[in-house]
């Protein structure tokens, strides 16, 4: 028998992997998904969805090897009602300790007659079906009514009860296109606690997106209304406007726990070191007042709030830097800094890399400190993704001498690595970027057109650090490559060969299917 604490326990179900990575230029190639994933797992998610098997062999790989992977976190695979896509996500996840299969269909009206061009008798059909099976594969089955938001209420409870009757575990409703307001979803969630008979056998979850900036509110009205699960993603990243953001969700439950009630296993100490983790593969930044992880949501500018803060901190903020993980640590770092206070610093943002991976961090510290006199914390952060972005890729760059100024025309003189094979151009642009990015079309051949260039400084001062993120597209794969260098032209040209890179990667993996909701 539940205590009442642990009815008030509520799941989180990160979709950061499937539903963020669908998101256009957050793909994530196989070795940042197991990175993510770990992290996941280190903050105490309690279901990973890893991804939608059927989408692509790369998909299937990653939810494989995520499941191999993960121990203590449950990890869920996306797929429709068909036998096919329930079979690819089982192989997928067979090997998981915990595996979990999550199917779905619409159910409204409007995505039925249009999307499916199915009656709803054949969809419910549909659900009987694919939850029986994927029961008969797997213990731990999720249904979700995609746009369940907008489905008429009567075939809503009828399906529902149907799935559970089917061997559903978890019932999860979407708010597929973030149409809902915080009210009526949280009576919606009510009428399903109300009208269908054998609820109590299931966890009601909740999916919501942000097209109306609600998705993290329509979750926390559904927690009110008896919903246990809470799908979400870091960052908020997902399908257009994004998914509900997972660091906004629980510590609204921590923080406001006096009201709200209920709270997660998160270890919310993790939320920073996981968030800047994600923005540094995808190159999504987060803008900086965005709650919780804006560079902004700690800082106080104002006279009357620092003067405030400086008495009691309590007058200007209801949480501490500290519980979502970030130090400001007092460790200052130049091109003196040892080791070990490298590597004490490193803990302090959150990282722990291995011997060999603290040596080489350590010595693209110790370059970046003779070029840069201050050495910040976001310093460190960028160093750290740079050396998580380089290892075995097929395009190195070896190296890059530019010409600008008023007098053109701008060059840019270029030695590439590629296959082990050392090959070098040079080329003229419309100032050195472009020249640079003309040099690497010239030594690989590739279709991909520029769909992004953008330079932010990774910290104040003109020697700051140029971060980088260059999106590329091919064929409707839409990549992004990072890199930072004090050298704003040689940061780019490594963002654009990083992109490439994934793209080689993806051209290999990749066998075209539809991807769902
Ligand atoms: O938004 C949605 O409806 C989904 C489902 C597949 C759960 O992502
Ligand atoms: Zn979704």
């Amino acid at each position: 028998m539940n205590t009442a604490q642990d009815r008030n326990r509520i799941i989180v179900f990160d979709t950061t992997l499937r539903d963020g990575e669908q998101s256009p230029g957050c793909s994530m190639n196989l070795d940042e998904k197991l990175r993510i994933a770990e992290v996941l797992e280190e903050m105490g998610v309690d279901v990973i969805e890893a991804g939608f098997p059927i989408a692509s062999n790369g998909d299937f790989e990653a939810v494989r090897e995520v499941a191999r992977a993960v121990k203590t976190s449950q990890v869920a695979g996306l797929a429709r009602t068909s036998r096919k896509d329930i079979d690819r996500a089982w192989e997928a996840l067979k090997g998981a300790k915990r595996p979990r299969i999550h199917t779905f269909i619409s159910t409204s009206a409007l995505h039925m007659r249009v999307k499916l061009r199915m009656e709803p008798e054949a969809v419910h059909e549909m659900i009987v079906d694919s939850v029986r099976h994927a029961r008969d594969l797997c213990e731990d089955v999720e249904w979700s009514p995609e746009d369940g938001s907008r489905t008429d209420h009567d075939f809503l409870c009828r399906c529902v009860e149907s799935a559970i009757k089917s061997g559903a575990r978890t019932i999860n409703i979407p708010d597929t296109v973030g149409y809902a307001v915080p009210h009526e979803f949280a009576a919606l969630i009510a009428m399903l606690f109300n009208r269908v008979p054998n609820i109590d056998k299931a966890v009601l979850s909740v999916h919501c997106h942000n097209d109306l900036g609600l998705a993290v509110a329509n979750s926390l009205a559904a927690i009110g209304a008896g919903a246990r699960q809470v799908e979400c993603t870091i960052n908020g990243i997902g399908e257009r406007a994004g998914n509900a953001a997972m660091e906004e969700i629980v510590m609204a439950l921590r923080t406001r726990r006096d009201v709200l009630g209920a709270y997660t296993g998160i270890k919310t100490e993790s939320i920073t070191n996981a968030s800047r983790l994600l923005s540094s593969i995808t190159g999504f930044n987060v803008q900086p007042n965005k709650a919780i992880v804006g560079a902004n949501a700690f800082a106080h500018e104002s006279g009357i709030h620092q003067d405030g803060m400086l008495k009691d901190a309590t007058t200007y903020e209801i949480m501490t830097p500290e519980s979502v993980g970030l130090t400001r640590s007092t460790l200052v770092m130049g091109k003196h800094s040892g080791r070990h206070a490298f590597r004490s610093k490193l803990k302090d943002l959150g990282y722990e890399p291995g011997e060999n991976e603290l040596e080489d961090a350590f010595s693209r510290f110790k370059s970046l400190a003779d070029k840069k006199k201050q050495i910040f914390d976001e310093d460190i952060v960028a160093l750290v993704g740079e050396e998580a972005r380089t290892g075995n890729e097929r395009i190195r760059l070896v190296s890059l001498a530019v010409t600008c100024g008023t007098v053109g025309p701008q060059t840019a003189e270029l030695e590439l690595e590629i296959d082990g094979v050392r090959k070098s151009t040079k080329a003229a642009g419309d100032g050195p970027v472009d020249a640079t990015f003309k040099a690497i079309h010239e030594l690989v051949q590739h279709g991909a057109t520029l769909k992004l260039y953008q330079v932010d400084a990774v910290t104040e001062g003109s020697d700051a650090q140029a971060g980088v993120t260059v999106r590329l597209e091919e064929m409707g794969k839409t990549v992004n490559g990072q890199s930072s260098d004090t050298d704003t032209v040689v940061s780019s040209c490594r963002a654009y060969l990083h992109a490439l890179n994934k793209l080689l990667v993806k051209r290999e993996r990749t066998a075209p299917a539809a991807f769902g909701g």
